[in-house]
């Protein structure tokens, strides 16, 4: 496992100037490590977008865009340190990328159309290669109109295991998602001035893995680890399981400092939470999970059956992080960027999602970057929320932990790729790039991004 040695080499030298930024280095450098450790063994898988025909939602048939056939698709697993290779061929109408997101992988593997790859034009293939730096629940979807492909069908969850993953009972992966349909149909206007104006499309069936009817059967005493996903355009869940003992043991992918409770824990567009539920014993009742993000207009999202035979409850302790940084002082060191999120009229759709005042006019047309940061160097950067709206906040390629909300500390026990601002809240955000090359920043409502609100930051090398 390669660390920062380098930056902390040299760092001997300012040892005694007592920056802020130096002691929330040396806090966070067993964190995560700077590099991938390749085993040498390569994963190969085919991936195919292309138009289908499903039963989906409550089972009629449902025209969407898919990869390999299946909504969600399939979802790919590699072990950590093994080399995942995946032959994209796009057979859509349209271009389109697969990103990789929360994967710190090498700049040209993002998935980003004229910033890090050409799109993959109709009829065309490209290669996807890299070695994940990170265990844990990933995701990919396309990066081209990603409010229309992704809305139609386009995403799956990439799965990069442990070593030696815990002995969980069984493991369940979950993709929420909402549908906006009309006659049985997707909805076929995207970006509709509603949309843009307010938190993107919320549809009107809530699914899990593509479907609003699910029903888990448990055996009493089983152990699961649920790994769930917001793939929506816009909506942000707050899942409850109501009297089941269930935790979150990892948030975007990377394990916490220690478990917390699942309640209260909003999952926005682009969040993963793996969740650890124990179904006890004497459990006879079936249980439900519930979205509670309106608490006056709950949502069921899945629901257990508890039946058949006892079983020995796995005993280990959850999975945790040793090292989360708790950068108890990083309030205090200098702001490198802020952030000014806002909207204005006019811009293609008629309304514009901006940061720093500018909003983002489609991947071809490269602006400056909002902000240059260093590799392996730790940074505070503020986030100012001007608008009446939610921005779930995600950043390409690197992890961040959530500092202060609107001045006030918070001491978020783990990493995240993606944060929700609130309407007219500030946060404060410290992060250590481990990766040159040019990331993007942007909102996750994806009408949001496609009106505007993206721009990149420059990760250079230290001089
Ligand atoms: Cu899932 Cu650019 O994001
Ligand atoms: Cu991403
Ligand atoms: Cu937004």
């Amino acid at each position: 496992m390669k660390l920062f040695a380098l930056v902390l080499v040299a760092c001997v030298g300012c040892r005694g100037s007592g920056r802020a930024e130096d002691r929330e280095l040396a806090e966070f450098r067993d964190a995560y490590p700077e590099s991938a450790s390749p085993t040498g063994v390569v994963r190969s898988f085919d991936l195919v977008a292309a138009p289908t025909t499903l039963p989906l939602v409550d089972g009629k048939q449902l025209e969407v865009w898919a990869y390999n056939g299946q909504v969600p698709g399939p979802t790919l697993r590699v072990k950590l340190g093994e080399t995942i290779r995946v032959r994209f061929t796009n057979k859509l109408p349209q271009e389109t990328t697969i990103h990789w997101h929360g994967v710190r992988l090498p700049n040209a593997m993002d998935g980003v159309p004229h910033i890090t790859q050409k799109p993959v034009q109709p009829g065309e293939t490209f290669t996807y290669e890299f070695t994940p730096k990170d265990a844990g629940t990933f995701w990919f979807h396309p990066h081209v109109r990603a409010s229309e492909q992704v809305e139609r069908g386009l995403y799956g969850v990439l799965v990069v295991e442990d070593p030696t993953p815990p002995p969980y009972s069984r493991e369940l992966v979950w993709v929420v998602d909402d549908w906006l349909l009309k006659d049985g149909a997707i909805y076929p206007e995207f970006n509709t001035r509603h949309d843009l104006a307010m938190d993107g499309r919320w549809g009107n069936a809530i699914t899990i893995n593509g479907r609003t009817d699910t029903v888990v059967k448990v055996q009493p005493g089983e152990r699961l680890r649920i790994r769930m996903l917001n793939s929506s355009n816009g909506r942000v869940y707050a899942p409850d399981f109501g009297e089941l003992d269930a935790r979150i043991i990892a948030v975007d992918g990377l394990y916490l400092r220690a478990p917390i409770d699942v309640r209260g824990f909003e999952l926005a567009p682009g969040n993963r939470i793996d969740v650890d539920v124990t179904f006890d014993k004497s459990a006879e009742t079936p249980f439900e999970v519930i979205d509670r993000f309106f608490a006056q207009r709950p949502n069921t999202l899945a629901r257990f059956a508890v039946e058949g035979a006892l079983v020995t409850t796995p005993s280990f302790p959850s999975p945790a992080r040793a090292t989360v940084p708790r950068w108890a002082d990083a309030l205090s060191a200098p702001i490198a960027h802020t952030f000014t999120l806002d909207v204005k009229s006019g811009g293609p759709f008629g309304i514009s999602w901006t940061i720093d005042g500018m909003a983002f006019m489609g991947h071809e047309h490269a602006m400056p970057p909002a902000a240059t940061l260093t590799r392996g160097q730790f940074v505070r950067l503020h986030f100012t929320n001007a608008s009446p709206r939610i921005h779930p906040i995600h950043t390409h390629g690197m992890f961040f932990r959530l500092l202060a909300r609107n001045g006030q500390p918070v001491d978020e026990p783990f990493f995240r790729d993606t944060v929700l601002i609130h309407a007219r809240e500030e946060i404060d955000v410290g992060v250590v790039p481990t990766d040159a090359g040019t990331w993007m920043l942007h909102c996750h409502i994806l009408e949001h991004a496609e009106a505007g609100m993206m721009t990149t930051i420059d990760v250079v090398e230290p001089r």
